[in-house]
């Protein structure tokens, strides 16, 4: 009752700010004649959405909502933001961690991507797909399984946007063969920081082509990316295996990705992998694999209680060799050294393989346990120290309570094109580590953030050379320190590309003054 009631004011209260809010509130004098196809929103309910991401950890009201229909809406506003010093940030799905698409300005406009300039549309002959960059993963894989095929490079979680994963990477365990999505991409329409759009790819453009993959953002908004296609397998063997011993785990992780560019009968497809510190994880969101029908007692496992690690690997299959998948698959499992009573099971369609995360979400929302805050860290670890790391974080700083999945797998460097803008260890071969935890109180969130600090804080003191992915970070220096020898090429397409610092803001890695025109000092 108590909770209905105060539900009810906080509506009450919520409409009448908005009636306020609403009326007081004008559209920018700087958007006032852009003219677009598109809308235009300064309604409460819309700015209030932009306000917040996956992560829940920032805030940032946007002065106003584009909603654009075209490239040339979004030229259009970033044009007019360009000319009068305005902070615009595209959002893809919101789903950051740490106000990445937010506006933290006092005046400042969000373009909400979402569908628009053309949808996804297939190339048959080609084998490409050319996507509107606010369009999700979930549609662009909808779309082209209607022709049979499907992008290469996937992330875990299909419903982020094209080019919110393009800003970034875009990983997943198929990145050790198809290397991350950025390297899957033909093709790029980007409206630059001054408002041009521009086609561009490896031999046009191929400045901007580079500095966009990976630039979390900050040289231009992607409205269109063509990105390769293969034909798409119809189903997929899921199998995890259990180690308790973490040097075999890696050497077979190792040897997993080593198999990158063999046919597909003699490697996985997918190579993953995860840390079981707490029962917990068994019961949570990754794992919806293990049910009644495909059990695991994990201390029957792990008589010793110590960490556990759980490989993950798929292999895909059709009609034409699927009387040959279970061989090919027990001559590769042959070569590994996993507890050998471990070994789980599934079979499914591709679709579902690839969109398991949502199933999780799903379960999660109807408990409420979604919207919560996320604290996460994602570090890519160099190989020659992931010992050093298990010992000091899975073994040491983590405890027994992890509050959500904990994922690791190795990538090799070769199949990251230098020229992009992401950075990586100096390593041929790195992990991803993956802290995904959801903190369902304050105290936890604050533990949760505590221990982040801690880990990183171990590194450093280790001499551990980790990279963040996904980074966050508040000050310049640690910016410089995190892009090192790349600094300088990023600070130079900053000044190419968006001369005026108005994009994504919210990532803070350049210092925005709103009202300054170009200055000597503001080009340091
Ligand atoms: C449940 C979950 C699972 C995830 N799994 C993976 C995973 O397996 N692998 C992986 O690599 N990542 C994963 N991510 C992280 C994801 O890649 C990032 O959150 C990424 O930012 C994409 O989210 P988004 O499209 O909502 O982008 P947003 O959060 O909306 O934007 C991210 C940044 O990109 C900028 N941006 C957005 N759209 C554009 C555009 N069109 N052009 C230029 N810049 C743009 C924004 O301004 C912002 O700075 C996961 C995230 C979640 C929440
Ligand atoms: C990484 O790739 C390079 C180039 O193909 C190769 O020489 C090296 O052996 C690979 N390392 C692993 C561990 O696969
Ligand atoms: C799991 O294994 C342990 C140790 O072998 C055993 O004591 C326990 O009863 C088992 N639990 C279940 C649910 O089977
Ligand atoms: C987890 O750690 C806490 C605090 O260190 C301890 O009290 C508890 O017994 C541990 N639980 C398990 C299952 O090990």
């Amino acid at each position: 009752m108590a909770v209905n009631n105060y539900n009810k004011l906080l509506l009450i209260t919520f409409a009448i700010c908005r009636l306020i809010v609403t009326v007081g509130l004008t559209v920018l004098p700087e958007l006032l004649d852009v003219g677009l196809e598109g809308r235009l929103s300064v309604d409460t309910w819309e700015l209030e959405a932009a306000s917040v991401d996956f992560g829940r950890l920032s805030r940032g009201v946007p002065s106003e909502v584009v909603h654009p229909a075209t490239a040339q809406d979004v030229a259009r506003v970033v044009k007019a933001a360009f000319e009068s010093a305005l902070a615009v940030s595209a959002r893809g799905h919101g789903h950051s961690i740490n106000g990445q698409a937010l506006i933290r300005e006092k005046k400042g406009v969000v373009i909400e991507m979402g569908k628009g300039g053309g949808g996804v549309r297939v190339c048959e002959k080609g084998m490409y797909v050319d996507v509107w960059g606010g369009e999700l993963w979930i549609e662009v894989l909808s779309a082209t399984l209607e022709y049979g095929l499907a992008p290469m490079s996937w992330t875990d979680y299909l419903y982020l946007s094209v080019g919110g994963t393009l800003s970034n990477a875009g990983i997943s365990g198929q990145t050790f063969n198809h290397g991350p999505q950025i390297t899957n991409v033909y093709e790029l329409d980007v409206v630059t920081g001054k408002g041009e759009l521009v086609t561009c790819s490896e031999d046009r453009n191929s400045e901007l082509f580079h500095a966009v993959l990976g630039g979390l953002g900050q040289f231009g908004i992607i409205t269109r990316a063509r990105i390769a296609l293969e034909p798409a397998p119809r189903r997929v063997r899921w199998i995890r295996v259990l180690y308790s011993n973490f040097g075999r785990f890696c050497e077979d992780q190792e040897y997993l990705i080593s198999l990158h560019g063999k046919p597909g009968r003699e490697r996985f497809d997918y190579v993953e992998g995860f840390v079981i510190v707490d029962e917990g994880l068994i019961n949570n969101w990754r794992s919806s694999f293990f049910s009644p029908s495909n059990p695991v007692n994990i201390t029957s496992l792990n008589a010793d209680g110590g960490v556990l690690y759980c490989l993950e690997i798929t292999k895909n299959y059709d009609q034409e060799n699927a009387d040959s998948v279970d061989e090919e698959i027990q001559g590769l499992l042959k070569k590994l050294h996993f507890i050998s009573t471990s070994v789980f099971t599934s079979d499914l369609p591709y679709v579902d393989f690839l969109d398991r995360v949502h199933k999780a979400e799903l379960k999660l929302r109807s408990k409420g346990l979604w919207d919560v805050p996320h604290p996460w860290l994602n570090l890519f670890v160099p190989k020659s120290r992931i010992k050093d790391f298990d010992k000091g974080v899975f073994k040491g700083i983590l405890g027994n309570k992890t509050s959500g999945p904990i994922l690791i797998y190795p990538m090799n460097k070769s199949k990251w094109d230098p020229r992009s803008s992401v950075v990586t260890p100096e390593e041929d071969v790195f992990y991803l580590v993956a802290f995904l935890r959801s903190a369902l109180d304050t105290e936890t969130l604050e533990y949760l953030t505590n221990q982040n600090r801690q880990i990183l804080r171990f590194c450093h003191g280790s001499e551990i050379k980790v990279k963040q992915y996904l980074p966050h970070y508040t000050t310049q220096q640690e910016w410089m320190d995190h892009f090192g020898d790349k600094w300088t090429q990023f600070n130079a397409r900053k000044m190419q590309f968006d001369p005026r610092r108005i994009l994504a803001t919210g990532q803070q890695i350049f210092q925005f003054h709103p009202s300054s025109a170009l200055t000597k000092e503001d080009d340091m």
